[in-house]
């Protein structure tokens, strides 16, 4: 591969992004970015730190002072503290979506994303990469599902990773998120004008990647890697 391929995933939350798009870079030898584990990171760090992730002026005080690292094997660091776990919590999900409308903050962590794309083939998802981090990528999807399968996959996720939560919580968290993420003023959760929608709902992870990667072969010329 000569020249930076990059795709972009968006979507509402539990779309089933993530999951596609670590399965595709691995298949097709991509550089995964998450970019909601950087918020996620950064929303810890304002907790960590007791402010108020409401808190606009304060939580961007932290601008400049938090460190986050995507490693290999999805490890996230925050200031060189592990924090793949704890960016999972309630307590961070339900407060990211605060600070990911905040725009000093996006705008810092936009311009790292842009600049892990420049040297490498990366798949990015999000919620604003087909729209603003990368209008230019190769490849644009916007991934959905039906709120109660996205809850019940989530649900189903956190259980096996012993995060303790109802079904209706999960529903509720992602009701919200989404609300914040599709009204906020700057670079909200939308679909570019040239993404490809894919409906999940009723779709194998499976399928979802066998699909994207068809698209892959076929646009971009890209063979599975070896
Ligand atoms: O995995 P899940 O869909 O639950 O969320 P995520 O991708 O980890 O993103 C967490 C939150 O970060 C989202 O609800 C958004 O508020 C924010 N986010 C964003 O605003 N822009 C992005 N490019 C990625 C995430
Ligand atoms: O990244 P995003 O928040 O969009 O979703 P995810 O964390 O990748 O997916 C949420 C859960 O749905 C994961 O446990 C996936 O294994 C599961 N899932 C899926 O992603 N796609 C399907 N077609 C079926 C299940």
């Amino acid at each position: 591969m000569n020249k930076c391929v990059s795709i972009a995933i968006d979507g509402p939350a539990a779309a089933g992004k993530s999951s596609v798009a670590k399965l595709l870079a691995s298949k097709y030898h991509l550089i995964y970015i998450d970019t909601g584990a950087m918020y996620r990171a950064f929303t810890y760090a304002v907790i960590k730190a007791g402010i108020d992730p409401k808190d606009e002026a304060a939580s961007c005080t932290l601008i400049g002072k938090v460190n986050i690292e995507l490693k290999s094997n999805h490890v996230v660091t925050c200031n060189g503290e592990d924090v793949t776990k704890q960016i999972r919590t309630f307590e961070v999900s339900s407060n990211v979506s605060y600070i990911a409308s905040y725009k000093d903050i996006r705008l810092e962590l936009v311009e790292q994303q842009r600049r892990l794309a420049e040297k490498e083939s990366v798949i990015m998802d999000g919620r604003d990469i087909g729209t603003y981090v990368l209008p230019n990528a190769d490849l644009k999807i916007f991934q959905i599902a039906d709120i109660r399968k996205r809850a019940e996959r989530r649900y189903i996720e956190n259980i096996e990773k012993g995060i303790s939560c109802t079904l209706e919580d999960v529903i509720a968290d992602l009701e919200k998120r989404d609300f914040i993420d599709s009204n906020r003023s700057f670079a909200p959760l939308s679909a570019a004008n040239d993404a490809i929608v894919l409906d999940t709902s009723d779709m194998t992870l499976f399928e979802v990647v066998s699909s994207i990667g068809n698209l892959i072969e076929t646009k971009l010329g890209i063979k599975e890697h070896e």
